[in-house]
């Protein structure tokens, strides 16, 4: 799992904690920012996208990770993920996150930007199923 320092947590929730105010959630009021540090350093922001078509909205986390992918980037260090209350990623988005990495560090943040958990997308999602899975 990739060391960070403090200013590198810091600069990526900050980051999260921007793209949150820019989030689309008028169904659910529960806005969530992400921001994606892929290994070549490029930072990929994502907020939830709701729709009047429930299940058509769009997780933050997701939102990042495939703008990061859309840009060519598939290799990605840490994404920190910010909500008022400091809750770790969904089911889908963990799985989403496993798909490019299973050592992906994840940062989670409450609303005032403070860091309130570090763990590795393997240690939210023990047992991923992946590529590795699939018969060839
Ligand atoms: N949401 C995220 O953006 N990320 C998560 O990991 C959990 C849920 C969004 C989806 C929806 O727009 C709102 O939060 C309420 O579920």
């Amino acid at each position: 799992m990739k060391k960070l320092t403090d200013e590198e947590r810091q600069a990526l929730l900050d980051l999260a904690g921007e793209a949150r105010q820019r989030a689309y959630a008028p169904y659910s009021n529960y806005p969530v920012g992400a921001a994606l540090r892929t290994r070549s350093g490029r930072v990929f922001t994502g907020c939830n996208v709701e729709n009047a078509s429930f299940p058509t909205g769009t997780c933050a986390e997701r939102v990042a990770v495939f703008k990061a992918v859309s840009e060519g980037e598939r290799e990605f260090e840490v994404i920190a993920v910010v909500t008022s209350n400091g809750v770790l990623p969904c089911g889908g988005c963990r799985q989403v996150l496993a798909e490019f990495g299973l050592e992906t560090v994840v940062l989670v943040g409450d609303g005032e930007g403070r860091l309130l958990r570090e763990l590795s997308v393997a240690e939210l999602l023990p047992g991923a199923f992946t590529s590795e899975d699939l018969p060839r």
